[in-house]
């Protein structure tokens, strides 16, 4: 997505609390602007952005119903549709091979990415999809039809909020790709739609799904790493390649980094620990404070590089290279966010969880248990990481059953597997009429962790509220059903 030069330029005055929250109005805005039919979301007011009371939770409006337990009709057969046929090729694929789901109608803006994915699922199923594309608001047409039980949406961001809003109000369920939203008005539009046509929205975070994530999350349900108390997440990547490479996600991400300076991709290092600490089921996030570091990785890059003939030699980048967030949480708890996707390092996205019982950190993998011999492991003590035999022999014992179920099955799948486990357990879910792992109030409270890192930076690392979107409910809301299931 690409604004007009003069957001550009407007955006580039700002350097406020008031610019922040004008760029923040722009970027999620234009896409929801352009969204035709009666559906369409009013585009996001600077001003109700600036003056809404952050941290505060809202009344549920008349008509609405929290959606933590909602279970809908049991399915024989899942019919999807798919919008965006990039990243959204995974989930194309993962669907062909789930005997229960039909792929219904493929759309994407550049109609030869629609008709290659109505190829693949007519070599594979023998029967094609209906294909949209060519031009911006034809997914509307697609999203309306009456023979589709629910859309994935695999768009650039400022794409997300105005489609999931319509599949919602259309009657179907929406699966978005990360982060769900941009700004936290968004994420209020998108729990009180799903509350109001009480149809899931459940954002794709697939890292919930990695084998190290799973692992981890069974072994705080089974009390190995104790009382929990911190986590440490992260999404260090370095995309600079990516961030000018055309035809692909460079087109649209690299905005947001002259747009505003915070953490862009907060979701895939904070899911899977939120699950962990059961934040939106019994603690929640209540504060957040943000710095970064200078802003000079991704100019370097592009004045060094002048990638594609130098055209992009105007653009002003602030977006500090490393943005570190702390949340605190309900209970008291902290987890740190790092944010990095322009500096020469290895990927990683940290995945620790510490508890009184025990520390998980991974790239690498690595396990600290307070008494080895419970376990009965040659490991001396807490001290040092568990030995590369005894960190397998934890693994026998505690690999997630959703894990051991799929892993033969997911091989050769997206990100490791995880892409896969996820797919699949979500169209089971849906398939039995069963809540998914996730709500809409996770991907919420999960990407609202941008607009708020954002805020904290601006005003000087001051602490910032993270609203509540459960209403309260996480007080009383029940552990996620995959830990149950161990
Ligand atoms: N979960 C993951 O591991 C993962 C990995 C990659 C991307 N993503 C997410 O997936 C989303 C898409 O990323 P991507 O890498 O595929 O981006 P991309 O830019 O490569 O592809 C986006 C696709 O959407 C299409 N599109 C844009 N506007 C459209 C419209 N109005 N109607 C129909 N189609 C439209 C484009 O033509 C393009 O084919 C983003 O939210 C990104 O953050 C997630």
């Amino acid at each position: 997505m690409i604004l007009p030069n003069s957001s550009r330029r407007d955006f580039l005055k700002a350097s406020t609390l008031a610019g922040l929250g004008a760029s923040l109005a722009s970027l999620a805005g234009a896409a929801t602007a352009q969204a035709a039919g009666e559906t369409r979301p009013t585009p996001p007011n600077t001003a109700g952005i600036l003056n809404s009371s952050l941290g505060q939770t809202r009344p549920r409006p008349d008509g609405q119903r929290a959606v933590h337990e909602l279970t809908t009709k049991p399915l024989e057969r899942v019919r999807v549709a798919v919008i965006g046929l990039s990243r959204g090729m995974t989930h194309v694929g993962d669907c062909l091979n789930l005997e229960f789901v039909d792929i219904v109608a493929v759309c994407d803006l550049r109609e030869d990415r629609a008709k290659r994915a109505a190829d693949a699922c007519e070599k594979k199923r023998g029967k094609r999809p209906a294909v949209y594309g060519g031009t911006e608001n034809i997914w509307e047409e697609m999203v309306d039809r009456d023979d589709i039980d629910a859309v994935y949406i695999a768009t650039p961001w400022g794409w997300h909020v105005p489609m999931c809003l319509r599949s919602m109000e259309r009657g179907k369920h929406a699966f978005v790709e990360v982060a769900a939203a941009v700004t936290v008005e968004d994420c209020w539009r998108l729990v009180d739609t799903s509350e109001r046509t009480q149809r899931h929205c459940v954002m794709l975070e697939n890292c919930c799904y990695g084998e190290n994530e799973l692992f981890i999350l069974n072994m705080a349900r089974q009390g190995v790493l104790g009382e929990l108390t911190h986590a440490e997440c992260a999404y260090i990547h370095d995309l600079r390649g990516m961030l000018f490479s055309l035809g692909t996600e460079g087109d649209w991400r690299r905005d947001y980094h002259w747009q505003y300076n915070g953490n862009l991709y907060p979701t895939h290092g904070l899911g899977p620990v939120a699950q962990a600490l059961g934040v939106g089921r019994g603690d929640q996030f209540k504060f957040l404070v943000s710095m970064s570091s200078p802003e000079l990785g991704l100019t370097k890059y592009r004045n060094e590089r002048k990638p594609n003939g130098g055209k992009h030699a105007d653009e002003k980048y602030i977006c500090g290279d490393m943005n570190t967030s702390l949340v605190k949480t309900e209970l008291g708890r902290t987890i740190m966010i790092q944010h990095d996707v322009v500096s020469p390092r290895p990927y990683s996205r940290i995945n620790a969880v510490c508890g009184t019982g025990g520390t998980f950190f991974d790239y690498p993998a690595r396990l600290a248990i307070n008494a080895p011999k419970t376990y009965d492991l040659s490991s001396s003590g807490s001290h040092e990481w568990l030995e590369d035999k005894d960190l397998e022999k934890m693994r026998q014992k505690f690999t997630h059953p959703l894990w051991k179920k799929l892993a033969e099955l997911s091989k050769g799948g997206g990100h490791g597997g995880m892409d896969f486990v996820m797919n699949w357990r979500l169209m089971d879910c849906i398939r039995r009429g069963a809540t998914p792992d996730s709500v809409v109030y996770d991907a919420a409270a999960w990407s609202c962790i941008i607009e708020i890192s954002a805020r904290s930076v601006v005003t000087g690392s001051a602490p910032v509220p993270v609203p509540d979107f459960t209403r309260a409910l996480w007080k009383t809301m029940k552990p996620l059903a995959v830990a149950e299931q161990a």
